[in-house]
This record gives structure tokens, sequence and C-alpha cells, in this order.
């Protein structure tokens, strides 16, 4: 048998009960990660601790300073330490920037990008403590490019790899910080924003086409990358936003 890679790494993964989330949780999970897991719908929060014996579900809104908070304590209060941050939990707010109303604006900078320096907030120092931990950040490649109807998605996607990097600086070498930057997936969320488009349907297979790799990537791709970065594999790894596209951002 080989290598267990996160033997008694305590993971906290958000957007954990859906799409990359889940992917990314279940694979920590095969390889000895304890996990803290967070997502909003309390029912998929129970069905994946009855998959994941061990696991922890701590359900609450990652826009929320207490909510992240509270999962950062339950890590500790559960497991006695912290090694692992996999921030996921990701929302659209779709919208032109005359249309896009100023509360939707708000939150999605909230959930995509405040909600990161929160939870660092509070995590860092107990990672500091338990020394070698790392956050992976899951940014877009959104971060590089526009897409209709997308300027607060594509705005605080870019800010999460500012964010990233100066966490990175600021932090090591203690901790490593990452960011993971996504082409289309098929998740429930590219169906979400395909709804910016006339035809939603026609746009998430023109997406698929786009790649050159002619296909959309699986939560399970994304979640191979996630493992890797967090791992002892990518212990000189930081500051870094790596693409896992397809190759769309080349064509
Ligand atoms: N699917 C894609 O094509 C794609 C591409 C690039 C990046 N991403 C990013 O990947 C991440 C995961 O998205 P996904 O594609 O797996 O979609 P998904 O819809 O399956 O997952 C997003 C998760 O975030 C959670 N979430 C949203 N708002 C929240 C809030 N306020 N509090 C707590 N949780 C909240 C949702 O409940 C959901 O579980 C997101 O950050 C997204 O922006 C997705």
């Amino acid at each position: 048998m080989g290598e267990i890679k996160l033997k008694d790494k305590v993971c906290i993964v958000t957007g954990a009960t859906s799409g990359m989330g889940k992917a990314i949780a279940r694979a920590f999970y095969k390889e000895g990660g304890r996990l803290v897991l967070s997502g909003r719908n309390e029912e998929r929060g129970q069905t994946l601790e009855e998959e994941l014996p061990g696991t922890v579900f701590v359900p609450g809104d990652v826009g929320n300073v207490e909510d992240n908070k509270k999962l950062v304590d339950k890590a500790l209060s559960t497991f006695g330490r912290l090694d692992v941050l996999s921030l996921n939990a990701g929302m659209l707010g779709l919208g032109s920037v005359v249309d896009l109303p100023i509360s939707e604006w708000k939150k999605t900078l909230d959930v995509n990008l405040s909600s990161i320096f929160y939870i660092s907030k509070y995590a860092i120092p107990q990672l500091k403590k338990d020394r070698g931990g790392t956050i992976l950040i899951n940014s877009s490649i959104a971060a590089f490019k526009s897409f209709p109807n997308h300027p607060a998605y594509c705005a605080s996607k870019g800010a999460t790899l500012a964010l990233m990097r100066q966490m990175a600086v600021e932090y090591a070498p203690e901790i490593r910080v990452n960011a993971l930057c996504p082409g289309p997936v098929d998740t429930p969320l590219i169906w979400d924003s395909a709804k910016a488009f006339e035809d939603p349907k026609t746009a998430v297979e023109n997406a698929a086409n786009a790649t050159l790799l002619k296909r959309l990537g699986t939560p399970e791709d994304v979640a191979k990358l996630a493992l890797f970065l967090i791992s002892e594999d990518a212990s000189w790894i930081t500051g870094t936003a790596m693409t896992i596209d397809g190759g769309i951002l080349n064509t």
C-alpha cells in the first residue's frame, strides 16, 4: 500500500456539500484527512457525514464572520489542531454593472472574497502554531478574463489571487498559500452561470468545446490537483495560482 498523504491532517473544506468541494472532501478523506466540512444545506451535510464517517459537518454561511470563527473553533474542539483550509464556497452574482443590485455585488464579494479573509484571520494563528499548514483557495479563470454579466464574480475571483499572494508572503515559511483557477467544470454552478446566456445548454456545450481538450472538467479532475497542492508533494509551492482548465485560456 502507498503512503497515506494526509494521515491525521485536520482539514476544513468549505462548499463541501456540492461540486468541487464535495469531490475535494472525498479525496482528502480517502487520504486519511480528518475533515471539518462546511455548507449551508444541513440535509446534504448529514448525508456527507454518513458517507465519510468521523467527519464533522458545520452548517453556516461563509459570508458571515461568526460562522467562520465557529468553523475554526469546531475543528479545534473536535480534533485539537488545524492543518488545511480548502476554500471552495462561491457564488455568481449575475448581472451587468448597471443591472446588478448593489446588495448582490456586496454579497458576492462577501462570499467569494471576504470569507477567505475571515476564515484565514481566525485560522492562521492555529496553522502557525501547528506548523506546516496550508491554505488553498478555489479561484477561477475568471480571475484572468471577463465573462458577460459576471462583474462581481470576475472582480472577486481576481482579488482572491491578490489576497492569496499577500498571505503567502506574510505567513511564509510556516504556511503555504495557493489558489486553483479552474476553467469550466461540470457542477451546478456552471449551469447557473450559463443562465447569463440566451441558450444555457448551448453555452455549456460551447464552453466544453472551447477547451483544447474538448470537454468540461470534472470535480474529480480538480480534486486531484487540490490534493497535490495541500500535500507534502507540493512542499515547495506557495504564492501560486494554478490553472486547471482543459487549456481554455490558450484559445
Ligand atoms: N464550475 C465551474 O465551472 C467553476 C469554474 C471556476 C471556479 N469555480 C469555483 O469553484 C468553487 C466551487 O464551485 P462549484 O463549481 O463546485 O459549484 P457548486 O455550486 O457545486 O458549489 C458551490 C458551493 O458554494 C456554496 N455556497 C455558496 N454560497 C455560500 C455561502 N454564502 N455560504 C456557504 N456556502 C456557500 C454552495 O452552497 C455550494 O455548495 C466556487 O468558488 C466557484 O466559483 C467553479
